[in-house]
């Protein structure tokens, strides 16, 4: 289904072919989901300042992203688990990167492995790596990269534990990502030590947690790709990235999906910009569901933005040809808002075009829907197929 003119029809369509417990995980955030809502309060909550009477009748929306063109500042964020929303997984979401002109940061947990990604579809990739093993590992996963021909690292830093997203645990549903053993069960082996087999198992368990500046060294080390760092959301990690060689800072809090009770990540934007001054590319995510957002990021300093949720829900309404046609729909929006603006090219956008304001609606990650919202909230509530007694 790929007929649909708005993305609000998108996330209906998306909406009724989702699994209701899919539905949360995509959906869903940590704990009380503060995170995730201001994601999109932060959003909500700026305005913008337009200028008139420019001749806008030509609109230029590309970019570039580390050498590579960009029809749209918009990049796929990695999502793990793309299998449970569309059995071609990576591959739709590369295939629909090579039609439009977009890049997918593939993420460790996606579906199918890279090389095969690769051998199916011919356009490069950026690695979204999730640190998952030990040293050896590490390096086999950076040479796996080379191999591939990626064109960047996007480590993941905000997530050295995998927090608790409640809606998951309701519905008794595993990512590939979640852990079945308790990390109050894994420290107290650790702190009170056990037999060597149940302390080797829980360090193990806690290898992702064990990240450091050092592994970004020996990641930069081990080959020539660019590295991005993901997850970072203070000034002072900004500054150190630059100084442990980052290529590009990427701004996210996992969509909401790591800590919670984070600022936004638009919030955190400007400070970033400004911590790096001109260093290196600042990209972000979190929220990002309209061609507005888009542009919002772009003026308050970001080179491209990264697009978590509205890409899973672009692939469950129709596939590759739905991302695709995702694409097409947010260009549209990104070139009527950038004339409205009265600017021609990204470059253009400026902090003097947004303004901090009042958000009209109570925070909700559907607030860029409203027919979305009534809809759903008119529908009876879905029970889970794979429900845990
Ligand atoms: C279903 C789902 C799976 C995700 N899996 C990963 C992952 O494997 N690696 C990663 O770095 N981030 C992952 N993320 C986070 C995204 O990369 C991104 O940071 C986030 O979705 C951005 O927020 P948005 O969904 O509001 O656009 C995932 C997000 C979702 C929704």
């Amino acid at each position: 289904m790929t007929e649909f003119t708005t993305l609000q029809e998108m996330l209906l369509i998306a909406h009724a072919k989702m699994e209701p417990a899919v539905w949360d995980f995509v959906n869903g955030g940590t704990e009380s989901e503060v995170t995730l809502r201001r994601n999109r309060h932060g959003l909500d909550r700026l305005a913008f300042r337009a200028r008139v009477l420019n001749d806008v009748a030509r609109i230029d929306t590309s970019t570039t992203f580390l050498g590579h063109k960009l029809a749209l500042p918009v990049m796929m964020a990695p999502v793990g688990s793309l299998a449970l929303i569309d059995p071609a997984a990576a591959v739709s979401v590369a295939g629909a990167c090579k039609t439009y002109g977009s890049l997918l940061i593939y993420s460790t947990f996606a579906d199918p492995p890279l090389k095969i990604v690769r051998s199916k579809v011919d356009h490069p990739l950026i690695l979204g790596l999730y640190v998952r093993g030990d040293q050896a590992w590490l390096d086999a996963a950076v040479d796996e990269a080379v191999a591939a021909g990626c064109l960047a690292i996007a480590v993941v830093t905000e997530a050295p534990y995998y927090s608790r997203r409640e809606r998951d645990l309701i519905n008794g549903f595993r990512s590939r990502g979640s852990k079945s053993t308790t990390y109050a069960a894994t420290q107290k082996v650790l702190r009170e030590g056990a037999s060597s087999k149940a302390v080797a198992a829980a360090e193990a368990r806690m290898v992702t947690a064990r990240l450091t500046w050092k592994t970004i060294e020996r990641i930069r080390r081990r080959s020539s790709l660019p590295i991005i760092l993901k997850g970072i959301s203070t000034a002072e990690d900004a500054r150190a990235a630059v100084e442990h060689g980052a290529s590009a800072i990427y701004i996210s809090n996992h969509g909401g999906r790591q800590l919670d009770c984070a600022p936004g990540s638009i919030e955190v934007v400007p400070e970033i910009v400004d911590a790096v001054s001109g260093r290196t590319a600042v990209i972000m995510d979190g929220g990002i569901y309209r061609g507005t957002d888009v542009l919002k990021a772009i003026a308050l300093g970001a080179r491209a933005v990264c697009i978590g949720r509205l890409q899973c829900w672009a692939l469950a309404a129709g596939g590759e040809a739905g991302l695709v046609r995702m694409m097409e729909i947010l260009e549209e929006e990104i070139i009527i808002a950038m004339g409205l603006l009265g600017v021609t090219n990204l470059s253009e956008l400026s902090r003097n075009h947004v303004v901090a304001t009042d958000a009209l609606d109570p925070p909700h990650i559907f607030n860029p829907f409203p027919v979305v919202k009534e809809r759903l909230a008119a529908l009876p509530p879905r029970t889970n197929a794979n429900k845990r007694d």
